[in-house]
């Protein structure tokens, strides 16, 4: 296992409503999922479901309430930045918004620099340029963009930069978190080829973020969809677009036929508001909005179990009763 992710929670302190009154939510409850090295998981699942708060726990911008995170068999959940700083080199991230990931007073060849400095991957200035030209040229940029400020690159550009970047230390493992989401769609799948391109190359194992299934099919070994803070369902790529079983996966499937007869389902397609965080469903986090929602989903709370080789869901539809 290269990264193994075991009841990571997160909960966050906020003020509630007009009066301020102070409450705690879940963004991210009991979340479970392993990736082989070189091979991608794709967490996908709609805005506000705790996709980011997850990607951001695993390369430690913050603190996991409970649960752990193993990278490379390495316990890194409490490790202390000192202690971590072996690791921060080899466990990167790309955030979504290339426009605001950039320091805009650096240049590109100072933006490039900064990691080679900070981790003491380079030793020559001729050594670190020579580095930086090939890290940029691997990502699709030239030689004379080097002295650039990142205004004077597209949203594309700018997005090949925070690439560059990451894989510059030659990390092993990546968080992309939906990296072509603010980019134009004709730019999308060129940073999607470039993204998987350089996962062959590199032998980079990626969890890869995106509310756009058909983004994360094209790269993704297995999916794990997410639903308000909980992995309700969990397989290989294919598997889960041929025989997609949560009626939240299926929604968001839509348009692709189920071939299974006897548990074929209609979502409608007016599905009502997502749940308040602040006020959580006591039982199935989808109760309120699914079409086969029993009496015991409203108070009991189904766990993630194996319904075939490899492939999870959290749904009383499938209990073998
Ligand atoms: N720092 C924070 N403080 C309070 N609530 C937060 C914080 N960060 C995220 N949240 C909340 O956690 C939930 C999950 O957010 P996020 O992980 O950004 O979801 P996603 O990336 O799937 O859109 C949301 O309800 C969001 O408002
Ligand atoms: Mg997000």
């Amino acid at each position: 296992m290269f990264v193994e992710v075991k009841n990571l929670t997160k909960k966050f302190k906020v003020l509630k409503g007009a009066t301020g009154r102070k409450a705690e939510i879940t963004a991210v409850e009991n979340v479970s999922f392993e990736i082989d090295k070189g091979k991608t998981l794709g967490l996908v699942g709609e805005s506000g479901c705790g996709k980011t708060t997850t990607g951001r726990m695993i390369v430690k911008l913050i603190e996991p309430s409970g649960g752990k995170i193993v990278i490379e068999g390495k316990d890194i959940t409490h490790m202390k930045e000192n202690e971590f700083k072996p690791f921060r080199r080899n466990v990167q991230i790309i955030f979504q918004d290339p426009y605001s990931s950039l320091n805009p007073r650096m240049t590109i060849y100072d933006t490039l620099k900064r990691p080679l400095r900070i981790f003491k991957i380079t030793k020559y200035k001729d050594e670190e340029k020579e580095l930086i030209m090939k890290t940029l040229a691997s990502v699709g940029l030239k030689p004379e963009h080097m002295t650039r400020y990142p205004h004077e690159f597209s949203g594309g550009q700018r997005q090949r930069i925070a690439v560059a970047r990451a894989i510059i230390t030659h990390p092993n493992f990546i968080v992309l978190d939906e990296p072509t989401s603010a980019l134009d769609v004709s730019v999308q799948a060129q940073i999607m080829n470039l993204l998987r391109n350089l996962k062959n190359s590199l032998s980079l194992t990626y969890l890869f973020i995106s509310h756009d299934l058909s983004v994360v099919k094209f790269i993704s070994d297995q999916i794990a969809v997410m639903y308000l803070g909980n992995i309700v369902e969990i397989s290989t790529t294919d598997e889960i677009f041929r025989h997609p079983l949560h009626p939240y996966t299926r929604l968001l499937f839509q348009s692709i036929p189920i071939p299974n007869p006897k548990k074929k389902i209609k979502i409608p397609q007016d599905v009502g508001e997502l749940p308040s965080l602040l006020n959580p469903p006591k039982g199935c986090p989808f109760y309120s909005r699914c079409p086969l929602a029993k009496k015991k989903c409203e108070t009991l709370k189904p766990q993630l179990k194996e319904v075939s080789p490899g492939h999870k869901v959290a749904c009383f539809l499938y209990d073998e009763d």
